[in-house]
């Protein structure tokens, strides 16, 4: 597959280091544009360049949302038009300002950016991890104790190939249910953050309190 990334800090890098790992091509990009990637680009090898966002939606068959939630309304929305898109978002008013819908609870980080990209189909994942755990917590499948990260979404053949992603990533799945679920592991709640495994993480999405609860 080729993986399209848009954002290529913290996190991006480290998901495209997996991918490439994976044996997937990579199509990275940021919103100072493609020339400020060149040393990624370098380190990532010959399957991974680096191009406008527009450019990397257009390209992948997965395509990575991973930039500060306060500028989600600049995903190019026609590339794509029918995709898997997986939103790594969270939401922090200090860096993003006041959302108000996300103040009163009335909807969640991931609905937000599949309101804004209706004919995709947007999967939450890789939000409640440190980014420099990714490219260490991996272990293969079957792996006693393996690492589980949780997923949400509203389209069933899409969270299947995210599993299969993660899968290949070294993480273990947990579905939350859908995209409005998703609310259950944002910061402050029990799954956020620490290292978890399937079962421990099925435990915490389930104690898992709204912030009006808290
Ligand atoms: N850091 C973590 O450990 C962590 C863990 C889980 C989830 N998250 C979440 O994942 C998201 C990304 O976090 P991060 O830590 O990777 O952020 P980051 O290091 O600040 O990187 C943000 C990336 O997004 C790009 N970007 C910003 N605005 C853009 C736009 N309008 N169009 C295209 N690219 C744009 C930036 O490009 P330029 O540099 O060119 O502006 C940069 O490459 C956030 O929502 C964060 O809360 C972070």
């Amino acid at each position: 597959m080729t993986i399209g990334l848009i954002g290529a800090g913290h996190i991006g890098s480290q998901l495209a280091r997996l991918a490439i790992r994976s044996g997937h091509a990579v199509v990275i990009s940021n919103s100072r544009g493609p020339e400020t990637l060149a040393n990624l680009v370098t380190e990532l090898g010959p399957t991974a360049r680096a191009a406008t966002p527009a450019e990397a939606a257009a390209a992948g068959d997965i395509v990575v949302v991973t930039i500060p939630l306060k500028n989600y309304r600049d995903v190019p929305v026609a590339p794509l038009a029918g995709k898997i898109v997986i939103d790594t978002s969270n939401y922090y008013p200090q860096r993003d300002g006041d959302i108000p819908e996300l103040d009163n609870e009335s909807t969640t980080t991931a609905e937000l950016l599949q309101a804004h990209l209706p004919t995709s189909k947007v999967v939450k994942a890789f939000n409640h991890i440190m980014a420099s755990q990714l490219t260490t917590d991996g272990t293969p499948a079957g792996t006693p104790n393996r690492r589980a990260l949780v997923i949400a979404g509203d389209d069933a053949a899409a969270k299947a190939a995210v599993t299969a992603l993660l899968d290949e990533f070294g993480f273990d799945t947990v579905d939350a249910g859908p995209l409005a679920e998703g609310w259950r592991i944002q910061h402050d709640t029990p799954g956020y953050g620490p290292r978890r495994n399937a079962v421990e993480l099925r435990a915490d999405l389930a104690a898992a309190k709204r912030y009006r609860d808290m």
